[in-house]
């Protein structure tokens, strides 16, 4: 029997996980004062490039001797010159429960053909992260985006630790409390939680990255866009503003007006209640429906953005098939958008929840879940 369409829309059908919706107060014509047709190493351009800097610090509470750079390529980017960089002084790690994590695990053992000892989990399962061995250099995704699965804190990683850790944490940063102390390398890019535009990435060094960077020369060739040292020196101007080659100045005031955003929103605490509370939202749907799980089997290891979900109903001829027509069925409606598994993960649902998502869009959306649900269970 076919069930009644809810009443209520939601007000914003985007819920991609990347790139991810917008803040909810962004218009167009607030990015008016973006310094266009100008040079980015004038100092209008410098100045907003700093700032861009200045305010992640800032919101992300990054410790004042940790070094922040705008770098090419988005997350990819900031991860692959970290790689490529710094790898291959000492024995390496790999940690991998997820498609990007195990792209990683490619890029070093592959391309860089680092003889790395390599730990996966399945989807839906997380590495044994206590058996990590910290003498090494460790290499891992905070949030695993395709799974939905994410490290519970930074509680296993070892203070003491001789190696460094390379964190990706694109879909984590802005939404989940990092600790810097734990962490040599981290990465993000602006398309994620805050809802920035893409090709931009960060990467925050520690320390003990930057005493890294000084002090090993990789035995293979940098191209210049991962190249941040000069006469084993830091380049500081990357970190200072001074892009190595030119950014986007629109990206930049976009990003520039989601910090302020995120800022009006009580800053990263802020951030990580409405991550939170959207994520409780599917949490306890998956808990009043017996048809829909979440994909991460330890509750510990949910994460608050990438949501993933899967269906469990018996009924299910074909799981693939199935989970596709309900979101194409959601799409059709204009009621959720971008929500299909990525292309490698299980079949099944992801919703992003990160801050930008508005709480009341998730719960109205949810209804229409169910009515997917049962009409494709009709339809079989
Ligand atoms: C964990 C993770 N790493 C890396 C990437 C790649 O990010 P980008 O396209 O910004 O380079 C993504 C994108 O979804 C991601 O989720």
């Amino acid at each position: 029997m076919a069930i009644e369409q809810p009443a209520t829309r939601p007000a914003n059908p985007r819920f991609s996980s990347g790139p991810c919706a917008k803040p909810p107060t962004f218009e167009l014509n607030k990015l008016a004062d973006a310094a266009l047709g100008r040079s980015h190493r004038a100092a209008v351009g410098k100045t907003k490039l700093k700032d861009a800097i200045e305010g992640t610090r800032e919101v992300l509470g990054i410790p004042a001797d940790y070094k922040i750079g705008i770098v090419p390529a988005s997350d990819t980017g900031a991860v692959e010159m970290a790689l490529w960089s710094m790898l291959g002084a000492r024995k390496v790690e790999m940690l991998a429960w997820e498609s990007f994590g195990a792209g990683w695990v490619t890029d070093v053992v592959k391309q860089l053909e680092i003889d790395a000892a390599v730990k996966t989990a399945d989807y839906g399962q997380i590495v044994d992260l206590a058996s990590v061995d910290f003498a090494n250099d460790v290499v891992f995704t905070w949030n695993g985006t395709t799974a939905g699965v994410r490290v519970p804190n930074g509680d296993w990683i070892a203070d003491d630790r001789q190696g460094i850790t390379i964190c990706d944490a694109t879909s984590a940063a802005f939404a989940m409390d990092l600790p810097w102390d734990k962490l040599d390398v981290t990465t993000f890019s602006w398309q994620k939680v805050l809802g920035g535009e893409a090709a931009h990435g960060v990467i925050v060094l520690s320390p003990r990255a930057v005493e890294r960077l000084e002090s090993y020369t990789p035995a293979w060739p940098l191209p210049k866009i991962f190249r941040m040292t000069k006469g084993g020196k830091l380049i500081e101007g990357i970190f200072t503003g001074a892009t190595i080659n030119t950014p986007s100045m629109l990206a930049v005031e976009d990003y520039l007006f989601a910090l302020d955003w995120a800022r009006s929103e009580g800053g990263l605490k802020g951030l990580i209640a409405r991550a939170d509370a959207n994520a409780k939202a599917v949490f306890d749907f998956c808990d009043a429906n017996d048809w829909i799980e979440n994909l991460a089997e330890d509750e510990a290891t949910r994460s608050n953005t990438s949501v993933c979900l899967k269906f469990t109903d018996p009924r299910i001829q074909d799981g693939a098939a199935f989970a596709k027509a309900v979101a194409k069925r959601l799409e059709a409606e204009n009621i959720a958008l971008d929500i299909g598994a990525y292309r490698d993960a299980p079949a099944g649902l992801r919703i992003w929840c990160g801050g930008t998502v508005e709480t009341a869009d998730i719960e109205a959306m949810l209804p229409w879940l169910a009515w997917a649900f049962e009409a494709e269970i009709n339809a079989q």
